[in-house]
């Protein structure tokens, strides 16, 4: 039953937990069944995400968690840690088989589309939870391109367990020989010595980490994905430019918000804002006209006030729920780590972190 919306609008579906299993002391792993009749809605790219909404005493709480299975498996399973304090992870670590969970359609841009055809060595770089869409990426990929390989360095520093060891291992038994798997806290199959983070900060950590990527570096036709929390994803992104890597070849997805590169960026003056004007919102099913009210900040905080159907979670750039594109007049954009600078140039931009410059702006829902 689709509770609200259209397509890149809000909306949320009701799903049935089907399945939870501990995984780690902290985290549980959840397989969701939408309903036979929302199927449509849960059709997936490998590495998306969806959001959960949960509703306390009145007051919203979401949460963006990755589908760590293939898109080819109709159950949706989700790894959730859960966060003392927290006003979604516990509650949805503790649920029970025949619950259901409020949750949006996937999204999500950190994907791979396979092709049987292609030859390629998939480098993937995962931080603790990170690993769950490089994991959903890497099943796909040796599924579908039986002539590529996928090596995975999965950094899992987490304090209290490896996140989704047994997942990682039964996919490295099923592709033995196109999978290389390296865990520097259980010692890896490839002759891996240590993580590529490291820990620590300056130039020595920098050092250590240039010296322990170079390791995977093989100068062919390499994809490198990276996914984690925020500083281990900085850091290794930029690593791999140093040692030469083009841009192109490196994808990367943050799970939360680079805090020194967030800090240099709001040192950037901003674009001269509005301080008026008006802000048009183009559904898939319908027009929504707002007037700007610095007042309330973002873009996305007046089309949420003006009753529009806006999909978020975050607010803070790192989702990309709030993707969008901007069809007429400008914005000046704050921050942007869930967008790629491809998508950047095309237009898009994330509502949470846009004020506008024109008078007139006119943003459409994105995919
Ligand atoms: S709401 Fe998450 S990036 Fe805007």
């Amino acid at each position: 039953m689709s509770l609200s919306g259209g397509i890149g609008e809000e909306r949320f579906f009701s799903l049935r937990v089907v399945s939870a299993v501990q995984d780690t002391d902290l985290s549980v792993i959840l397989e969701l069944a939408p309903q036979s009749s929302d199927a449509w809605a849960f059709r997936r790219r490998p590495g998306q995400h969806l959001t959960v909404r949960r509703l306390v005493d009145g007051r919203e709480f979401r949460r963006s968690y990755a589908i760590f299975n293939p898109p080819t498996e109709r159950m949706l399973a989700l790894c959730v840690k859960a966060t003392p304090g927290g006003a979604v992870s516990p509650w949805l670590a503790g649920l029970r088989v025949g619950d259901m969970v409020e949750a949006s359609a996937p999204y999500g841009n950190f994907t791979v589309v396979p092709d049987a055809t292609r030859r390629r060595h998939y480098i993937a770089f995962a931080g603790g939870v990170g690993v769950a869409p490089i994991l959903s990426i890497a099943a796909h990929l040796l599924d579908a391109e039986p002539e590529s390989r996928v090596t995975l360095v999965y950094d899992a520093d987490d304090g209290g367990g490896i996140m989704l060891l047994e997942a990682v291992k039964a996919l490295k038994d099923r592709r033995l020989e196109r999978f290389a798997l390296h865990i520097p806290a259980i010692g890896g199959d490839g002759g891996a010595d240590g993580g590529v983070d490291g820990g620590g900060e300056g130039e020595e950590h920098r050092i250590r980490r240039l010296s322990r990527l170079h390791d995977f570096l093989s100068g062919g036709d390499e994809l490198y994905l990276v996914c984690g929390p925020g500083p281990v994803v900085a850091g290794i992104r930029s690593a791999l430019l140093d040692l030469g890597v083009s841009s192109d070849a490196v994808m990367s997805e943050f799970f939360s918000a680079p805090a020194p590169a967030a800090a240099k960026e709001k040192r950037r003056s901003p674009r001269s804002r509005r301080s008026s004007g008006n802000i048009v919102y183009v559904g898939q099913e319908r027009r929504w006209t707002c007037a700007y009210d610095p007042a309330r900040g973002s873009i996305l905080n007046n089309l949420l006030s003006a009753g529009a159907p806006v999909s978020f979670s975050c607010k803070t750039a790192v989702c990309g729920a709030c993707r969008a594109r901007v069809t007429a007049g400008e914005v000046d954009m704050r921050r942007s780590y869930a967008l790629h600078p491809a998508d950047v140039a095309s237009g898009y931009v994330l509502l949470c972190q846009s004020f506008p410059v024109t008078d007139e702006l006119v943003v459409e829902a994105g995919e």
